[in-house]
C-alpha cells in the first residue's frame, strides 16, 4: 500500500520496507558502462578477451535492466502522481531507448562479439552510456528533488521537512492512484 509521507511518497515496489528499483539500477548502470571500457580495450589492444567481455556485460547489463525497469514500471503505474512528472515519462522513454539500443548491441556482437564493436557496436555503446548519463541524472531528480521513494525514518520530523513540501514536489500532490 503506497503511503504518503511528511517528507515524499513511498515507493510501491519494495522489500522489507525498501524501496527494490533504487537497489537494482546500479546493476545495468555499471554493466553497461563497463561494456564501453571493455569496447575500448578491445580496439586498444585488438585482444578478442575484451571483445568476449563487452559482450557478457551487455548481456548482464539486459538482464538486470529489465529487472529494474520492473520495479521502477510498478512504481510508475501504481503511484499516480509519478506520472504526473515530466522527468518520470523522460527517464521512462530514455530508459526503454536503454533497453532498446542493448538489445540491438547484442544482436550486432551475436556471430562475432569482436566485428560487432567495429560494425556499430562501439558507436551504440556510447550512445547508451550517454543517455543513461541523462536517464540517471532524471532518476536522481525523481528520488532527491520530487522525493519518490521515501522511506520512514527517525530522523524525517519536522526539522527534517524537505523541500518537497515548499517547493510543490509531487509529495503535495493528494492522492496516489
Ligand atoms: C535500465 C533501466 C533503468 C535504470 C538504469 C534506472 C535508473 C534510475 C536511477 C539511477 C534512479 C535514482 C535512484 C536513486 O538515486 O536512489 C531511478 C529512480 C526511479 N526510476 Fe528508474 N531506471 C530504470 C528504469 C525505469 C523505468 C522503466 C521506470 C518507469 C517509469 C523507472 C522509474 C523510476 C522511478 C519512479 C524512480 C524514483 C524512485 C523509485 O520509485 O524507486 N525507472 N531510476
Amino acid at each position: 500500500m503506497t503511503k504518503q509521507h511528511t517528507h515524499g511518497i513511498e515507493s510501491t515496489a519494495q522489500f522489507a520496507g525498501h524501496p527494490v528499483h533504487p537497489m537494482l539500477v546500479p546493476f545495468p548502470i555499471v554493466s553497461i558502462v563497463l561494456a564501453l571500457v571493455a569496447d575500448l580495450a578491445f580496439l586498444g589492444t585488438l585482444d578478442p578477451f575484451w571483445a568476449r567481455g563487452a559482450f557478457w556485460l551487455l548481456a548482464v547489463g539486459l538482464i538486470t535492466g529489465i529487472a529494474a525497469a520492473v520495479a521502477g514500471l510498478t512504481d510508475f503505474l501504481t503511484i499516480r502522481p509519478v506520472r504526473r512528472v515530466n522527468a518520470a515519462w523522460a527517464h521512462l522513454l530514455g530508459n526503454a531507448g536503454v533497453v532498446g539500443l542493448v538489445i540491438i548491441n547484442l544482436l550486432l556482437r551475436w556471430d562475432d562479439p569482436a566485428a560487432g564493436i567495429t560494425g556499430g557496436g562501439l558507436v551504440l555503446s556510447i550512445i547508451t552510456v550517454l543517455i543513461l548519463l541523462v536517464t540517471g541524472w532524471l532518476g536522481g531528480s525523481l528520488v532527491y528533488s520530487y522525493h519518490l521513494g521515501a522511506m520512514d525514518s527517525p530522523s524525517a520530523g519536522e526539522e527534517n521537512r524537505p523541500a518537497a513540501r515548499t517547493q510543490g514536489g509531487a509529495g503535495d500532490r493528494g492522492s496516489h492512484r
